[in-house]
């Protein structure tokens, strides 16, 4: 694939479809948006407004590390508090699909169409890649970001058109272009983080308390095994519980399960074959995280396993 030859193709596109309208898209904290980012302000400049929606499921330092990442690229992020909106919309929910719906719904039906009337946007630029799009459409799994495949019609439903220039792209294409813009290395070979964020990595129930252990748990694992240059890695809280003994006293404690996988485009996926030195000190540091008394690896492949848990 010519990567330089596409950007040229998608900056003009996007300039041509958008005129001297504006346009609005949000960073997830992974690789997709981030290009799309650094993509569309190339191409439109100051009529693209970027925010970063916090919606109370993101990674620790998050927000402030993207606006920060971004700022350093000349490219102004506004932060936008919506976790009251999402954590209200996730009460009670523990099917996964009713789970990724929520966050859809509360992503393009209210967070965005409130930027949208407030910033005058008829677009919206977003990171979806073509591995979302086969696995949607197989039925395999709704990802947040796909509406059109879905039978929805953004600009009828919700107001606005969205561009989704990253379409044809696997991630590893994904992760030439973001060379090819010029971003870092940090940002152009970040793992993966899903739309609907740490929602993916809790089962069960999606919680404030929930989602501070996944969250801590999270910070841990991404710190122990980025080293490993894996395709993505992560920690998931599961919604179960199991004896266990703290200070000498017994605990119905939760458990923890790490994912590390090989990949090259997330469509299959084989589990890291990690020291054991590591697996000891990471379970170490996750059973220290408050009420966890277990931590468990995942050894199964993607199939029949999915990436992800939600
Ligand atoms: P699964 O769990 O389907 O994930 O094997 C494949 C890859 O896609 C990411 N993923 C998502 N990315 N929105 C996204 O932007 C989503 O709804 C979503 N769901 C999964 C996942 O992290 C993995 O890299």
């Amino acid at each position: 694939m010519d990567y330089k030859r596409f950007i040229e193709d998608e900056v003009e596109r996007l300039r041509e479809t958008v005129g001297d309208g504006v346009a609005i898209n949000a960073l997830s904290g992974g690789v997709d948006s981030a290009v799309v980012t650094v993509l569309g302000h190339r191409a439109l400049g100051d009529q693209l407004k970027t925010f970063f929606v916090d919606n109370a499921l993101m990674r620790k330092g998050e927000p402030e590390r993207v606006v920060r990442d971004f700022a350093a690229l000349g490219i102004p992020v506004e932060l936008v508090d919506a976790r009251e909106e999402f954590l209200g919309a996730l009460e009670g929910l523990s099917d996964p699909e009713q789970k990724r719906q929520a966050v859809t719904d509360t992503f393009y039906r209210d967070v965005f169409a409130d930027l949208v009337r407030r910033t005058g946007a008829r677009y919206l630029l977003h990171g979806t890649i073509l591995t979302d799009i086969e696995e949607t459409v197989a039925g395999i799994k709704r990802q947040h970001n796909i509406l059109e495949q879905l039978g929805i019609d953004p600009e009828k439903d919700y107001g606005y058109r969205v561009l989704e220039p990253l379409k044809t792209l696997r991630k590893d294409d994904v992760r030439e272009v973001a060379r090819l813009l010029g971003m870092a290395p940090e940002m152009a070979e970040r793992i993966p983080f899903p739309g609907p964020a740490l929602a993916t990595r809790i089962v069960g129930e999606v919680t404030e308390e929930r989602l501070q252990t996944v969250r801590e748990a999270t910070a841990i694992v991404e710190e122990e095994l980025a080293e490993t240059g894996a395709f993505q890695y992560m920690a998931v809280l599961l919604n179960d519980r199991a004896t266990g003994i703290r200070d000498g006293r017994r605990e119905f404690g939760q458990i923890v399960v790490v994912r590390c996988v090989e990949s090259v485009d997330a469509r299959a996926a084989t589990p890291t074959h990690l020291s054991w030195e590591k697996l000891e000190a990471i379970c170490e540091r996750i059973t220290a995280i408050a009420d966890v008394c277990r931590c468990l690896y995942d050894l199964t492949p993607k199939p029949p396993a999915t990436i992800e848990y939600v």
